[in-house]
């Protein structure tokens, strides 16, 4: 367990302005105390109420919480609703049709704007196309798509249909696709000829080929393939299908199918402390009221906002904050098919003046990459674009160190927009613990205090409460509508990660460690507390990475994987290897990391390459034969000399794990 224990000096706070304040749809911090008192005076009311006012309900739900099968948790149950009708018909209903809904700038810089009107119609299309393909209520599509308003399009149109949708990242390779695929058990597979990033054509329609090809597959009866590039790609009729040539013929409405709130409306593929990823699952109800919600809180999204959330719709904050959310308040969003840094590191800057952006939600890798772009190359410096536009900024998916926020808030806010560090995880569907932009004194470094109705709180290894000022184990003591039902096919893996009976499976646990502040009682997100790397805020457990190294069984005996920090990417993957030939040196060495590199984007995809190599004869063990983690991370650091090795079953490899390829 590595949590923090010592507070953080007192810092710089940044109030928001009265402006903000008075503006806000949650204006100050007595109005903030107010809901977080009315959640806590009647948990159920506080949501069912919520639930009332952002959501339209086919049929009201009667009952707000079912905890008889604890932790399988049910909100309002017995209501039906239909996620897709709640974000696009109910807004052309209120008077949004001609409102544009979707600015998409591709990567070559081309834009196409979607009204609320034209992408029901496409939604509409599509889901009468998987309706005519036999796609029946319940059944898995994966999607493997790249950003574009089509992977928009696909998702909404399972929803309208009620069936289960599971996008995978477009940069997972084929094994990773089979393996979800074939877990999920997927009846259609779409996606598209090609993806293009940053000027390069990257296959997709190829890699679902060579998925399907590994076999385990035998459920999926067509493969529906959007053009976007015109590639010649192969093609096997009658299993695959041109999606043009089905929308061509079908009708422009299409009556939703009215679900239980509990329905599933998607599977997410996560990765744990195992090797197999566990298949989050998201309910249809309680899920679209925290992405509604949260949009309308921490976002303060109003209707001439202009909101960009450049995550991938492979990630659960491309689902929350792209697909789901901005909709669901009748939102007009952007959506960018390509990277922060082409043609150059400028492109996010350019984007948010030419296309007016207000709100701006990016991950702090990003930042961290343009802070250094921005040093090395003066034209994509923010000072060259207008930025005058934007009035909140958002960021996720690992700690913001306090430099790179100092940066974000005085160079692309201009000193004037709250920053809203939001904590939250693919199993908790929405922000968890965030500031909101007109109640909460900024902190950088911190994400300050819970949503309101999330009860999160620091707890020691028994679950007792810690004192603020001291680290612990972040825990949700509540269960709240957004969260995780259950891992796809595995109730036990569900309880057993994140209901542990060190807590009596009284509290969800986070995986994280946290500290809160002793005088506010803010929260600062301290990292993992298991095995799980977070990577350019990518999510890999070192068993998948260990597990997919010693899947190469020409050369690996042996693998261990660890994470360091790194200045760009947050963490960085080390792999400790022991090959099955002698131990390699000089010009071999590096070609035989370059070989594995190639190994594990082959096995799970790029991201899942490890950035440092070290090969021994073996691994350090204690005598009992455990591998010594601990001193990994040492090594890792570069930091050997500190570390207690009379453990040791053999120090003399220490000498050769120095060696970094
Ligand atoms: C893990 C969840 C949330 C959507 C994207 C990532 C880390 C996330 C923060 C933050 C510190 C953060 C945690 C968490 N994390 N946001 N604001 N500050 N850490 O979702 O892949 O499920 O990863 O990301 O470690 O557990 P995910």
């Amino acid at each position: 367990m590595h949590t923090a224990t010592t507070p953080v000096a007192t810092p710089t706070t940044y109030p928001p302005s009265q402006k903000t304040v008075r503006n806000a749809h949650v204006s100050g911090r007595a109005a903030y105390d107010r809901l977080v008192a009315e959640a806590e005076a009647d948990h159920e009311a506080y949501w069912a109420r919520l639930a009332r006012e952002f959501i339209t309900w086919k049929k009201p739900f009667t009952k707000v919480l079912d905890d008889s099968n604890a932790p399988f948790y049910k909100w309002f149950e017995d209501g039906t609703l239909n996620a897709s009708y709640n974000c696009l018909d109910r807004n052309i209903e209120r008077g949004l049709g001609q409102k544009t809904a979707i600015v998409f700038e591709a990567d070559d810089g081309a834009v196409t704007q979607v009204t609320y009107a034209d992408l029901l119609e496409r939604v509409c299309r599509t889901a009468n196309a998987l309706r005519l393909i036999g796609v029946k209520k319940g059944d898995r599509v994966v999607i493997y798509m790249s950003m574009s308003i089509d992977g928009v399009v696909a998702m909404q149109a399972c929803a309208r249909i009620g069936a289960i949708h599971s996008v995978v990242f477009g940069g997972f390779s084929s094994q990773a696709l089979r393996d979800r695929i074939a877990d999920t058990g997927a009846v259609v597979v779409l996606t598209a000829d090609q993806q293009v990033r940053g000027g390069k054509h990257l296959p997709l329609k190829a890699v679902v080929d060579e998925a399907l090809a590994l076999g385990g597959c035998e459920s999926v009866r067509h493969v529906l393939v959007t053009k976007r590039t015109g590639a010649e790609v192969p093609f096997e009729a009658p299993r695959d299908q041109w999606m043009a040539d089905l929308l061509a013929v079908q009708p422009t409405t299409c009556e939703p199918e009215w679900v239980s709130a509990e329905h599933p409306l998607f599977l997410l593929y996560t990765s744990g402390s195992t090797g197999k990823p566990k298949g989050v699952q998201h309910s249809t109800g309680g899920y679209l009221l925290h992405a509604a919600l949260t949009c309308y809180w921490t976002f303060d999204l109003k209707p001439e906002d202009v909101f960009w959330c450049t995550a991938d719709i492979g990630w659960v904050t491309g689902h929350t904050y792209i697909t789901y959310g901005p909709l669901a308040l009748g939102a007009t969003e952007v959506v960018f098919e390509g990277i922060p840094t082409y043609p150059d590191a400028g492109r996010f800057w350019r984007m948010i003046q030419d296309h007016l952006v207000t709100v701006f939600y990016t991950a702090p890798t990003a930042i961290r990459s343009l802070i250094k772009a921005a040093e090395s190359t003066p034209a994509a410096h923010p000072r060259n674009y207008d930025l005058s536009s934007l009035r909140i900024l958002g960021t996720v998916g690992e700690p913001i160190n306090p430099a790179a926020w100092q940066w974000y808030h005085d160079h692309i806010g201009g000193g004037r927009c709250p920053i809203v560090d939001t904590f939250w995880q693919t199993e908790t569907g929405g922000h968890m613990i965030t500031p909101l932009p007109g109640v909460h004194d900024l902190v950088p470094g911190s994400c300050s205090l819970p949503f309101p109705g999330i009860s999160a709180d620091v707890v020691d290894e028994a679950g007792n409460p810690v004192p603020w000022g001291q680290g612990g184990i972040l825990v949700v003591k509540k269960p709240w509508p957004a969260m995780i039902r259950t891992i796809w096919g595995d109730p036990e893996r569900f309880k057993s990660s994140y209901y542990p009976q060190d807590f009596q499976g009284r509290y969800y646990l986070a995986g994280d460690g946290a500290i809160r502040d002793a005088e506010t009682g803010n929260f600062t997100i301290t990292g993992r507390i298991d095995d799980v790397l977070n990577v350019s805020g990518h999510r890999m457990g070192t068993m998948e990475i260990e597990s997919a190294l010693v899947s190469c069984t020409e050369l690996v005996a042996e693998a261990a994987v660890v994470g360091r920090h790194d200045d760009t990417t947050g963490e960085a993957i080390c792999a400790f290897v022991v090959l099955k030939g002698a131990l390699p040196v000089g010009d071999q060495a590096t070609a035989i990391a370059s070989e594995l590199r190639t190994w594990v984007a082959r096995e799970i995809g790029p991201i899942a390459k490890p950035k440092d190599i070290r090969f021994a004869e073996n691994l350090p063990k204690t005598r009992s034969g455990k591998i010594m983690r601990r001193l990994l991370r040492s090594v890792a650091k570069g930091e050997t000399s500190t570390q207690d090795t009379s453990t040791l079953e053999n120090p003399a490899i220490l000498e050769q794990l120095g060696q970094v390829y």
